[in-house]
């Protein structure tokens, strides 16, 4: 049941981990007079190895925080794992709307391809749950998809191992059966992956297209926002907004700075207590 929205409400962002900054980061320009408020869920990340239903329990604690202590008006599911395990479960219990990563990414490798063959990296979650093969195929029966899931690329991501001759070899040798495949579109279906998207290009070659699912989602909160009327009346600054981390600040704090490029962050530790969030 939707509620009365609240158009000078934060919009809150969540992920795993670090890897829902590059949806942040996408957002920052498009919405500049709103307040974000984003939650990486260090501590237990990745989810992409992790059963369905503790994706689904763990990405309901982090949206029940949001809602319920900081009051959103828009949820962005900045992560496909729980984008691909709960994000129907989300739209259907949540009193606000909730957009997620992998119909836009769906749409945005729909529009870039002309030879009809698109691949798909994400993490294991995402390629069993099969959300990205089960819509493009949907949409278009005659595509070839080839989905493989590439879980190196979140800790390279974690640990900012993001360019150099032993990060651009790594990638090589996890996208060398995708390079053969004759691809000319691929899917940056894990939010982590934008971050290493030069390296990503480098190994794919220029005549790949790459879809960052994150950058198109963003156009469907600006529809949203526009649609409900929803945005913010007393302008915000992106000063204003609030990153939380279930692990450590410090950490959290010097790769979003640098992702973001910004000097300064307001990021606060959550503590995980039984089977909900609060504030340390
Ligand atoms: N960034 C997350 C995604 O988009 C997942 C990384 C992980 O926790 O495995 O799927």
């Amino acid at each position: 049941m939707q509620k009365k929205l609240n158009p000078n409400a934060p919009i809150g962002f969540i992920d795993s981990g670090v890897g829902g900054l590059s949806v942040v980061k996408a957002a920052l320009d498009k919405l500049p007079n709103e307040q974000f408020i984003y939650l990486g869920d260090e501590a237990r990340m990745p989810y992409g190895p992790r059963p369905a239903q503790e994706v689904i329990d763990y990405t309901f604690q982090m949206a029940n925080f949001l809602v319920d202590i900081k009051h959103i008006k828009m949820l962005v599911v900045a992560c496909n794992t729980a984008t691909a395990r709960a994000l129907p479960l989300l739209q259907a219990q949540l009193p606000i709307p909730v957009i997620g990563v992998i119909e836009p990414g769906v749409k945005g490798a729909l529009a870039a391809t002309h030879n009809d063959q698109i691949g798909v990296i994400a993490t294991q979650g995402t390629v069993e749950a099969g959300s990205y093969q089960n819509s493009l195929r949907a949409s278009r029966e005659d595509l070839s998809v080839i989905a493989v899931p590439t879980p190196n690329f979140v800790q390279m991501a974690e640990n900012g191992q993001l360019s150099g001759d032993d990060a651009q070899r790594e990638v090589d040798a996890t996208l060398a059966a995708l390079r053969e495949s004759g691809v000319d579109t691929l899917i940056l279906g894990c939010t982590h992956f934008p971050f290493l998207a030069p390296l990503i290009q480098a190994s794919m070659g220029d005549q790949v297209t790459l879809v960052d699912s994150g950058r198109q989602a963003i156009r469907q909160v600006v529809a949203a926002l526009d649609e409900l009327d929803l945005w913010a009346t007393t302008p915000f600054s992106h000063d204003d907004d609030i990153y939380y981390t279930t692990d450590a600040v410090e950490r959290f704090h010097d790769l979003a700075k640098t992702w973001l490029n910004e000097d300064v962050l307001d990021v606060r530790l959550l503590a995980i207590v039984d089977e909900h969030l609060e504030e340390a």
